[in-house]
């Protein structure tokens, strides 16, 4: 029997930077599943940067939350009702059941998971889209070659941790940019990579040229602002840069853009991506991650928080750095 189903509703558009004022949790019994439907009850939920997106008016690649509707959102469910043959009572899902302890799906972009593969969380970070995401941004539009250098910045995050410890297996140079001591530590010593600078270090450019003595060949862009200017003077002749996230800007006014002399003298290659351009990969990339976690050469890191209704604040702190790894909540 389901019961009460909370939900996290936008409330209102923010202007800047979003508060706890912008969310809105409310409760309403559970919905039943039609013919064809399943009732998915929410083990874990996903918090990701593109939300902030989400949450502004503003034409993108999406179309935005309306106001008084439930945030949306990557989840894990089990299914606690099923009106859909291809899918029983029991049966643990990815799916994007949104910011809901309940959510109806009619199947369709639902994936059984195997608890006995790995842990079903991995399904929301590394063996999911943010995982993907590095993968084929990587992989597709950076193209590194071995020798050559990769940096990437949140280096300790969902998507940077995986684009660092990928460039490593495929012979490169691995430079990550992260949010101070802790997260640099963990990325040289637990990830592997092979520097890490602090991107809020007064002399960060300095830091970054005396560890990238060969310049830069592979760009992965997950910040924009400040982490982008130190990059720059330093990327190599025909240097590619996939442009896969600018979480520094999201909230802020309009930075001055990059160098686009630079983009012409040097014949660089910037090319943005949204994670499902490259569908058609995701079957390769669940094949060759999910052994690569399997033996150990590609770690992970989650950040847990727990309850439902601590989503909002958890959301507003993985905008300015407070999570360490994939950040995940737990809903039940
Ligand atoms: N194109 C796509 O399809 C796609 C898909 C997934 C994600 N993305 C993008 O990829 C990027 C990383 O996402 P994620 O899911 O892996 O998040 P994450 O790294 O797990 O968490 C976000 C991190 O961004 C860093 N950050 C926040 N504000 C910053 C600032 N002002 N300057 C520098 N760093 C800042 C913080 O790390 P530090 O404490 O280390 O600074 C924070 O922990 C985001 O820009 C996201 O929008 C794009």
């Amino acid at each position: 029997m389901a019961g009460i189903n909370r939900q996290i509703l936008l409330k209102s558009r923010p202007d800047g930077a979003p508060g706890l004022d912008n969310f809105e949790l409310v409760r309403s019994p559970a919905p039943e599943p039609a013919d064809g439907e399943v009732l998915m009850r929410t083990r874990y939920l996903s918090l990701d940067p593109y939300m902030r997106g989400r949450m502004s008016a503003a034409k993108s690649y999406a179309k935005p939350v309306e106001i008084g509707e439930p945030m949306v959102g990557g989840s894990v469910g089990e299914i606690v009702a099923s009106r859909n043959p291809k899918f029983a009572v029991g049966d643990i899902v990815s799916a994007y059941g949104g910011w809901q302890d309940y959510a109806l799906s009619s199947g369709v972009g639902l994936r059984k998971l195997d608890p006995a593969a790995a842990p079903v969380t991995t399904a929301l970070g590394v063996l999911g889209m943010p995982g993907m995401t590095a993968y084929a941004g990587l992989l597709e539009i950076g193209r590194p070659k071995p020798g050559e250098t990769v940096a990437v910045a949140a280096a300790s995050g969902a998507v940077g941790s995986v684009v660092g410890q990928i460039a490593k297996i495929k012979g490169c140079r691995a430079v990550g940019i992260a949010g101070g001591p802790d997260k640099c530590g963990y990325v040289v010593q637990e990830l592997g990579f092979d520097a890490c600078i602090d991107h809020r270090a007064p002399d960060l450019a300095r830091q970054l040229e005396a560890v990238c003595p060969a310049g830069i060949d592979v760009y992965f862009e997950n910040v924009g602002g400040a982490v982008q200017q130190a990059v720059w003077p330093l990327l190599n002749d025909f240097a590619r840069i996939p442009v896969c996230g600018l979480i520094a800007q999201y909230s802020a006014a309009p930075m001055p853009g990059p160098d686009m002399v630079s983009v012409l003298r040097k014949r660089l290659t910037l090319r943005g991506f949204i994670v499902w351009d490259f569908a058609a990969k995701q079957d390769d990339f669940l094949r060759e991650a999910s052994e690569w976690v399997r033996s150990g050469r590609l770690k992970y890191r989650e950040d847990v928080v727990v309850g439902l209704e601590n989503a909002p604040a958890a959301f507003l702190g993985l905008l300015q750095g407070k999570n360490f790894g994939k950040l995940l909540v737990k809903v039940a």
